[in-house]
């Protein structure tokens, strides 16, 4: 143990963690390919990613990452409103918002960066409508959006989740003025089930609020050009800031906000978590234009990734662990205490699958999981072999 006071306050508690198997650590998992990687000297199929499409290893964007690298190096040297923003970032924002069918779009480092950013401009925006903002949010909305709002200093209620009546309730006490934001995820992260957003949708015709939806889960995986659950089920309008992630089915790295001209115009001024953080390299840019271009070229990806989605909540679902509703690639395996998790996890990874272990804070204490995420790129035999071993944990 190190004689530093304040190291030796954190390694306590990392050994208390420890003991309680909540301790989180790395370990360096090499990528062989989309859907297969070597880790402490053995390859294992990876069914812990959410490279949804297996577009990673797409030459396509390899070629548009190479090629962007080529042109305009490495990294984008400055924020985006000092010298950082080029044509590689104009041209993929014009691309992601024609494709999500929006007047503008706006890429940032990370979805965790864009959730920041899009909310503190909502704040921004609550502020000098002068009578103030707060935020509605589904209680198991993801951590990044939560942190936001809480640095936000700002009023925040959370309804339980998808519990749109408690919802319509919380609009209707909302005072006089006040700027109400609805803050859900289409695709939730850890339980893969669904947000019910034509109800959601249907709160819009009684009550006036900005609607913002994480569609991390559920860009290039939903609707008819991949572009997300809101267009598949109807309700984009009804959609007034989408936040996407590049960095999960688009293979990438990266956030996306989507919304009005005006709002990413309000964005580029009051995201502290844009204005103050350097600009994504160009080759991310150019990257996340050749994703999106493939989503839309290439729909057997997502038609695939859905059949085996299906197939495999089919099965888990006839076994004693109950499935969420829904057709997402991401499928929970609740086993409870955190122990339990680790176990079975360790169990399939003897078999050579990689299926990691989810316990608290990330999910409810008592819930700990495993979380299986699914390919468009694992053939059937892969699939195969998965379920096997969970009915055999089972
Ligand atoms: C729902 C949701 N929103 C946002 C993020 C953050 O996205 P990123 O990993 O690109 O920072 C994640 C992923 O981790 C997520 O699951």
């Amino acid at each position: 143990m190190t004689g530093r006071p304040w190291d030796q306050v954190a390694a306590e508690d990392l050994a208390r963690l420890r003991n309680a198997h909540l301790l989180r650590e790395r370990r360096i998992i090499e990528p062989v390919d989309a859907t297969h990687v070597r880790w402490d000297g053995r390859e294992y199929i990876n069914f812990s990613s959410n490279n949804y499409l297996g577009l990673t290893h797409h030459h396509r964007l390899i070629a548009a990452t190479r090629l962007a690298t080529e042109k305009y190096g490495t990294g984008a040297g400055a924020a985006p409103l000092i010298t950082g923003y080029g044509p590689a970032h104009a041209s993929a924002e014009r691309a992601i918002a024609r494709w999500k069918g929006t007047q503008a779009a706006v890429i940032l480092p990370s979805g965790y960066q864009a959730n920041h950013a899009a909310i503190q401009t909502a704040a921004a925006i609550g502020r000098l409508g002068g009578n103030g903002v707060r935020f509605l949010v589904d209680k198991l909305a993801h951590a990044s959006l939560i942190d936001a709002i809480r640095g936000t200093g700002e009023a925040m209620r959370v309804f339980p989740h998808n519990h749109v009546a408690k919802l319509q309730r919380l609009l209707e006490d909302a005072p006089a003025g006040q700027l109400q934001v609805v803050v859900t995820e289409s695709i939730f992260s850890m339980d893969g089930d669904a947000a019910d957003l034509p109800a959601i949708a249907e709160l819009k015709q009684l009550h006036n609020f900005l609607l913002l939806l994480d569609e991390a889960h559920a860009a290039g995986i939903y609707g008819l050009h991949g572009n997300g659950l809101a267009a598949e089920m109807g309700v984009a309008d009804a959609v007034d800031v989408t936040v996407m992630t590049l960095s999960k089915a688009l293979g990438g790295i990266g956030g996306g906000v989507c919304a009005s001209s005006v709002f990413c115009d309000a964005l580029v001024n009051y995201g502290r978590a844009y204005l103050f953080s350097t600009s994504v390299p160009p080759t991310v840019a150019a990257a996340a234009e050749a994703a999106v271009a493939i989503v839309q070229d290439e729909p057997a990806r997502r038609h695939r990734l859905r059949a085996i989605s299906r197939h495999v909540r089919e099965r888990i679902g006839r076994t004693k662990f109950g499935i969420p509703d829904g057709d997402s690639p991401i499928i929970p395996i609740v086993l409870g205490g955190e122990r339990a998790a680790l176990d079975a996890a360790q169990t399939l990874g003897s078999q050579g699958l990689l299926v990691m272990a989810v316990r608290p804070p990330t999910v409810a204490r008592g819930s700990s999981r495993l979380r299986v995420t699914l390919c468009s790129e694992h053939t059937d035999a892969e699939v195969e072999r998965l379920l096997g071993c969970v009915e055999k944990l089972a």
